[in-house]
């Protein structure tokens, strides 16, 4: 079954003191809630996990790490491994983000072994795709983006892949307060289910999680999330305002 999510990604902000804060009054909010069919994660530094674990009830809201490392362990100074991440209690983690395949040089290559250590160790990946601006003002952001599924998770065997969501985020629109369209969101979503369809099958197709990520805020969550191919949103400076994340939650 396809299900509705919410994510928030904190990036590199918080102390692990803001962290627990402002992740327990997230929480506060969130157990208040009448009870909802949407899965609720907040994506939080290496250093927030174990403690915000500690911090929510789980039962309500997920936790994520914002990467992982590409070898599952050994000597790899300063790497966080999947299995690390996975013994703090944290169920899911972000890959593929636009900002780690840019600043830090994250081939679909190293990818491919990200995401594969991540499901081996049972954390459910948030896979991050998403074509730049040049490639929007050309019109090929459809073909930048099958490419990218190609490259990583189409190679996939349909059991794993079944055990993650996708977060479609153009680049353009990240941090930048532009927002894609409804329409332009729904178009592109709709094209990446296709794209799975043609390599998983249409069961697989439709079961599968598709986030927008890019500036979606509390006054366009409504609007985008009621696309039929838009199941939630991979949500940045929004999420770090407990009150905006709150509403983007209620958008469904
Ligand atoms: P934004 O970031 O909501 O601040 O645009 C989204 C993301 O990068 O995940």
């Amino acid at each position: 079954m396809r299900k509705k999510i919410v994510a928030g990604n904190w990036k590199c902000n918080t102390n692990l003191q803001e962290g627990i804060e402002l992740a327990k009054k997230v929480n506060t909010l969130v157990t208040s809630m009448a009870a909802t069919d949407v899965v609720v994660v907040l994506g939080t530094p290496f250093t927030h996990l174990a403690k915000i674990v500690e911090s929510v009830n789980t039962a309500r809201i997920g936790i994520a790490a914002q990467n992982c490392a590409a070898e599952a362990k050994g000597a790899f100074t300063g790497e966080i491994s999947a299995e690390m991440i996975k013994s703090t209690g944290a169920d899911y983690v972000i890959l593929g983000h636009s900002e780690r395949r840019e600043y830090y040089a994250e081939t679909s290559e190293v990818l491919n072994r990200k995401i594969s250590l991540a499901i081996e160790n049972g954390l459910t990946p948030i896979y991050c795709c998403g074509e730049p601006l040049r490639i929007r003002e050309t019109g090929t952001q459809n073909a930048f983006v099958k490419n990218q599924l190609e490259e990583t998770i189409c190679n996939l065997s349909p059991d794993d892949f079944r055990k993650l969501i996708i977060a479609y985020e153009p680049i353009w629109a990240i941090g930048t307060g532009k927002t894609a369209t409804s329409e332009q969101a729904q178009e592109i979503h709709a094209f990446i289910r296709s794209v799975i369809a043609e390599k998983f099958g249409n069961e697989i197709a439709e079961d599968v999680s598709i986030l927008y990520g890019g500036s979606c805020n509390a006054k366009n969550a409504k609007e985008l999330f009621a696309n039929k191919d838009v199941d939630g949103g991979l949500i940045g400076g929004a999420s770090l305002k407990v009150e905006d994340f709150i509403q983007i939650i209620n958008g469904f």
